[in-house]
Order: structure tokens, then C-alpha cells, then sequence
């Protein structure tokens, strides 16, 4: 049989789902599993937005512009305003979701074996897109101590070789939950420019923001516009993960006709998640967003205080996303959550986690620590919460 590829070899298996099947044994055992390892919300998306999808009287459901419908794009660089992005419609490539955005990102500024650099914990995925691409990720720490605040320039330069291509952001980011402040985005801007970078902005969580913290977009830093390439989805926004609808975003037009070539080449992005993305943000009331963001406000503030309520655990206070990174008393996060489905039950639950080792290239970093996503309600929270302590107990007893 001919060999499979070496790509194929090195592509990780995804750290969060890679527990499943431990949780669908827990599940065949009767045990009721709380699932915080996954990034999936539970909130409801817009009504107006699945409305205009059942709605609709579509006779042929043929390709769109591989740029994407035209209303859509319309509609959506008027939201992109209202944030005060400055773009026009022909600054946007409607893509299917999120993760095709990075990857045009990468296929269309970089070479294999350049460097692209980002701030670590980042989300595993970046790595499997790299894998891709050809790409080489240069992890910078960020510090658990510090919230996972943007490491110092310094470090950054410490880090430049004639490879580094680009910089790789997520901003609020997952798994960190991490917000970045305007001077840390001013800064982030002025060493793009100086080393003549590209920048990656990964803004998809850009509405979940809390303490009334605003978000500092990079399409907001002055004298950079060049170098930007925003890359956005529907996804988490408006609780749509199944619609795969992103963009990609840049005001660099080398950048736009090269995405557009392979944009043209995968032929469209879906045409009833557009359906479901212009309704969603020509319709959706800021209430909505306010609802959304008290909701999780209450839920961040459920897992940061029982975590760090419990012996020998810290979890910092994200201002954004929906994730927590907590640094847990044990000695490898992957083993303690295989336990937690394997060998733990309490009252006939258990709760599932995504040990932090995934969102790290670096070795052996993120072994004490664990990504918690609070997408569930309050009462499974306390649950799960409840299930985490007792766990951590039994856990160490039993070494
Ligand atoms: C930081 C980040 N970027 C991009 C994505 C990709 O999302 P999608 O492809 O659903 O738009 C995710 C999904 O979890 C994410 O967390």
C-alpha cells in the first residue's frame, strides 16, 4: 500500500476532541457528562435570522460570487462600520466560516517554511492550518500570572528571523479569554510596521467583551491597513456554529485578488448560511448582544470564583470569548482529564475539560493547566464545578 502523506502524519489530532470517546463511555456507564471542553454555544441563534432562512422562496439553490452574495457583503461591511472599521464591501471575502479564512490567510501571504508568530496558549487549530500551509508557528508565551496579557515587545524581537512573514493574533482570544488593550493593539501595530509584517487578526469572539471593556479592533490601529487581513465569523457572534459563514477582510488589494484566486477555486461559500448572516446582522437587536453578554458575564464569574475557591488552583478573570484557562494542581492535564471520564463519577456526573497541552507548541507547557468553556448554563456550571472540586480531591489521594 503507498504510504500517506507526510502532512497527513504531522496534522494533530484536535485536543478537544480527542476525549470523546472516553465521554461516550462515561455516557454508555449512565454518567451524566458536563461538557466545558468545547467552544459550542448553547444560546439561541437570532430568531429574524432563522426566520429569513425557513422563510425564503429560493427556487434553485445555485453557487454565489465566490466573493460572496453582494447584499450580504453590503450588509456586512455596514456592521463592520458601526464598528468602526472603515471597510466597503470590496474589502470582503465571505468565506465558509472562520477556519477558511485562515487558511486563505496563510495560502496567500505566506511560503512554506515561513515563520508566522502568536502570542501562546493559541487555539490548536492554528497549527493544524500551518500544517497546511506549509507554515512554521513560533510560539511566544504569555503568562498565566498576568492573565495571558500580550507578552513584552521585547520578546517579540527576540523572535524575528529573515523567515518571520507574519503574526498571528486572537483577540478575545481562545483559550486564554484574553482581551488586548488599545496600547497592547498600538504596540502589537508599531512592531508590525517596523519588521514590515503581516497581521493576523482572528476578531471571531469581537462581541463577547465584559466589565464594559470595548474591543480594540486591528483594523482600528492607524498606519497598519496594509498589513492587516481580518479574519471574522458567524459562528460564535450569533451562536451559529452550523451556518459556516466567515470573511476575510483587508484593504490590502494584492492581498484581496490573490484570496479571491482561491476563493474562485473552492468555487462559493454556502448560499443559505449567507441567508442566515445578512439577516442575522441587518436584523439582530443590540439586545440581543447585551443578553448574550450578561449571560456569560454571570457564567465567567460562576467558574472563576469556584476554581479559585478551591485548593491549589488559580484562574485569571478573561474580559472576553467564553473560555477560562485555570492552572489546576496536577502534573499532566491530559491524564486528568481522561480520568475525570475514565475513572471519576460523583453523583453520577463528571465533567469534561480540554487539557491546555493542546493549545501549546511549546513542550511540556500547559501540562498543570486545563481550557474550561462556560458555555453552559448556571445550575450545570455550579454542577460541574461542584464535580471539578471533589475530582481534584479524589485526584490527589489517590497518587
Ligand atoms: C479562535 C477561533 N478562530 C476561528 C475559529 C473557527 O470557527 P469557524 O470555522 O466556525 O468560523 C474558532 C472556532 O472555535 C476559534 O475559536
Amino acid at each position: 500500500m503507498p504510504n500517506i502523506s507526510q502532512k497527513a502524519v504531522q496534522m494533530p489530532a484536535s485536543p478537544i476532541r480527542k476525549l470523546v470517546p472516553f465521554a461516550d463511555q462515561a455516557k454508555q456507564r449512565g454518567v451524566k457528562v458536563y461538557h466545558l471542553n468545547i467552544g459550542q454555544p448553547d444560546i439561541e441563534s437570532p430568531q429574524g435570522a432563522l426566520q429569513a432562512v425557513t422563510n425564503n422562496d429560493l427556487k434553485l439553490i445555485e453557487y454565489s460570487h465566490s466573493a460572496g452574495i453582494l447584499s450580504y457583503r453590503q450588509a456586512l461591511a455596514k456592521y463592520y462600520q458601526r464598528h468602526d472599521i472603515a471597510v466597503t464591501p470590496d474589502d470582503i471575502i465571505i468565506t465558509n466560516a472562520g477556519t477558511e479564512a485562515i487558511m486563505f490567510a496563510f495560502f496567500a501571504c505566506l511560503n512554506p517554511g515561513d515563520e508566522v508568530i502568536i502570542p501562546e496558549p493559541f487555539y490548536a487549530n492554528y497549527r493544524a492550518f500551518a500544517i497546511y500551509a506549509g507554515v512554521v508557528t513560533v510560539p511566544i508565551p504569555s503568562k498565566i500570572e498576568d492573565g495571558f496579557a500580550l507578552p513584552a515587545i521585547s520578546d517579540f524581537e527576540k523572535m524575528i528571523t529573515p523567515k518571520t512573514k507574519a503574526i498571528l493574533i486572537c483577540n478575545p482570544g481562545n483559550p486564554t479569554g484574553y482581551l488586548y488593550t488599545k496600547e497592547e493593539m498600538t504596540l502589537l501595530g508599531e512592531f508590525v510596521k517596523k519588521h514590515d509584517l503581516f497581521l493576523f487578526s482572528d476578531e471571531v469572539y469581537r462581541e463577547f467583551c465584559y466589565d464594559q471593556a470595548s474591543h480594540v479592533s486591528a483594523m482600528h490601529i492607524k498606519g497598519i491597513d496594509q498589513h492587516v487581513i481580518l479574519l471574522d465569523s458567524v459562528s460564535k457572534r450569533y451562536s451559529a456554529c452550523g451556518t459556516r459563514v466567515g470573511a476575510l477582510v483587508t484593504k490590502n488589494k494584492e492581498i484581496y485578488s490573490s484570496v479571491m484566486k482561491f476563493a474562485q477555486a473552492r468555487l462559493s461559500p454556502p448560499t443559505y448560511g449567507q441567508i442566515f448572516a445578512e439577516a442575522a446582522c441587518s436584523t439582530t437587536p443590540q439586545s440581543y448582544f447585551d443578553g448574550v453578554v450578561q449571560e456569560y458575564t454571570k457564567r465567567r464569574n460562576i467558574v472563576v470564583e469556584a476554581i479559585n475557591n478551591m485548593d491549589g488552583c488559580f484562574c485569571p478573570t478573561p474580559k472576553g470569548a467564553f473560555y477560562a484557562v485555570a492552572r489546576l494542581p496536577i502534573d499532566d492535564s491530559d491524564r486528568f482529564c481522561q480520568w475525570l471520564l475514565e475513572s471519576f463519577e460523583y453523583e453520577k456526573q463528571t465533567v469534561m475539560l480540554a487539557p491546555a497541552t493542546g493549545f501549546y507548541t511549546t513542550a511540556n507547557a500547559g501540562k498543570n493547566e486545563v481550557r474550561i468553556s462556560y458555555v453552559l448554563k448556571e445550575a450545570d456550571l455550579h454542577a460541574a464545578m461542584k464535580c471539578l472540586e471533589v475530582a481534584l480531591k479524589q485526584y490527589s489521594n489517590q497518587k
